[in-house]
């Protein structure tokens, strides 16, 4: 095995090179037996923390290129391979319809990824996970739902979010409904109850800050993925990985295992962390 195709086991054994290829597809083998879904997360960000900037002539945030690499795409796409169900949030569908999404929901159909979505087949997943779609406002355009009719939708809202708008996208079966909170917005206290009843077992969140907080805060979040790329970004505008009230007491996400990669981004490397159950 070439180093390029290594990473630096730090912790728990500390020394050890591991193959970078499939890393993340060995650790969900000792899922808790509570029966609960297990509810997982993935950042990249940058040494001062930021996760997406402000993109050039665009007036959305996307992540930077300066971080943004292939090592972390993959580790990202093992993560997709494994879930029964994605979490998204209105946002993702409304900069689809813009086209500014950065790419298309996991698991991807690039070449590269034809091992994972060959994978799922062969531990009797469907061939793609189902989504579930975060949103409060509901602004969420029909037509670019169209994309993932192949896949079980769901719109995870509050109970106050407004009604006709539910009837507009739960209508003719496009979207199932779950809400969860007295308000417009998701409260996740009750989160894995719900999506119990739809078997649901490996639930992936790849929304952003809000939809993460909203999680930590319902104590919903059970590991939490962190890539950290070895450079300053600055900007005075910025997202972070977490956004919203002070979480008190502090969400608590002891560290399970870290690894190094020195090949990417290039000239700083990145490490490699994984937080929580
Ligand atoms: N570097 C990385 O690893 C990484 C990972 C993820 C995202 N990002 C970036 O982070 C930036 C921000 O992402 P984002 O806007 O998707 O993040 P977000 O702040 O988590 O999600 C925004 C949307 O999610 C919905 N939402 C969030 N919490 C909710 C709640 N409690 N109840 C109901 N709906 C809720 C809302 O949709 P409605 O407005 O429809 O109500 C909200 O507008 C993007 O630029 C993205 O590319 C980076």
């Amino acid at each position: 095995m070439a180093d390029a195709d290594q990473v630096l086991e730090l912790f728990p054994r500390s020394g050890q090179r591991r193959r970078l290829k499939n890393l993340y597809l060995d650790q969900m083998a000792d899922l808790p037996k509570d029966g609960l879904p297990f509810i997982y997360s993935n950042y990249i960000a940058s040494l001062d923390g930021r996760i997406a900037l402000p993109a050039e002539d665009r007036h959305s945030h996307q992540v930077p290129p300066a971080i943004a690499n292939d090592r972390d795409w993959r580790l990202f796409q093992e993560l997709a391979a494994q879930a029964d169900l994605l979490i998204t949030s209105g946002r993702y569908f409304r900069q689809a319809a813009d086209a500014e999404t950065q790419s298309e929901l996991p698991v991807g159909q690039a070449r590269d990824f034809d091992d994972l979505r060959a994978w799922r087949l062969a531990q009797g997943l469907k061939p793609q996970p189902d989504i579930a779609v975060f949103s409060a406002s509901l602004d969420i355009p029909l037509e670019t739902l169209e994309h993932y009719r192949g896949r079980q939708l769901l719109l995870i809202t509050g109970k106050q979010a407004d009604r006709d708008k539910i009837a507009e996208l739960t209508g003719a079966g496009q979207m199932q409904l779950i809400q969860c909170g007295d308000g417009c917005g998701v409260d996740a206290t009750d989160l894995k109850q719900q999506l119990r009843r739809y078997a649901y077992r490996r639930v992936y969140a790849i929304a952003g800050p809000s939809v993460l907080h909203t999680l930590a805060s319902g104590n919903a979040l059970d590991r939490l993925y962190h890539t950290t790329a070895h450079c300053l970004l600055g900007g005075k505008t910025f997202d972070t990985f977490v956004w919203g009230e002070q979480l008190q007491p502090a969400f608590a996400l002891p560290l399970r295992a870290m690894y190094l990669d020195t090949e990417a981004p290039p000239g700083c490397g990145q490490t490699m962390a994984v937080y929580g159950r």
